[in-house]
């Protein structure tokens, strides 16, 4: 029955064929696009790992790939919801990959949030006038202890956020949140 209708009508098949293949390709483009997208919404069974570590989120909870941050410029800082949901910044160095040293968003005087400004190059406490070096090394006061970190690990373009427990390489000593 097909065959007669090939012979019939031999263009019908060509068109068929071609509708077969367009329909392939548009299939395989589009899952290569939504791969890396549907990624997301579905991380990994584990959303903590052995060290405590866990993964960075946005502020809806999701999580964040690298590859989004790592988009932006070097020098970025780019705030996740880190550990116990504390702020955290990220920054993208100048080989574009992310700094293993995370700096928790948290003031070492009384607690206030703050932004980074790119034209000083500094954290800026608006609470009281503290000021962090780009390392979170404290440049003016009040606040007298260095701004606490977090290690930054980039596993399959997941960010994971682990207690930093090591020397603080800023003082050489024993970290104070220890
Ligand atoms: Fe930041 Fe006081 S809380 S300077």
């Amino acid at each position: 029955m097909d065959d007669t209708l090939n012979q019939a009508n031999p263009s019908m098949s060509r068109r068929q064929l071609l509708n077969f293949f367009t329909g392939a390709i548009v299939a395989t483009t589009a899952s290569a696009a939504i791969y890396p997208a549907t990624k997301f919404f579905m991380p990994p069974a584990e959303s903590t790992d052995a060290e405590g570590g866990i993964l960075a989120q946005d502020k809806i909870g999701h999580p964040i790939p690298a590859s989004q941050i790592l988009a932006q410029a070097s020098g970025t800082r780019a705030l996740i919801a880190g550990l116990a949901g504390e702020p955290t910044y990220l920054t993208v160095r100048e080989d574009g990959t992310l700094d293993p040293m995370g700096i928790v968003n948290n003031c070492t005087h009384l607690g206030c949030t703050f932004p980074w400004n790119p034209v000083d190059q500094q954290f800026q406490c608006p609470c009281h006038g503290s000021r962090y070096d780009a390392q979170g090394s404290v440049e003016r006061g009040p606040a007298n202890r260095p701004l606490k970190l977090v290690q930054v690990q980039v596993k399959d373009d997941y960010i994971w956020i682990s207690p930093w427990q090591e020397t603080d390489p800023r003082t050489g000593e024993k970290p104070w949140w220890v």
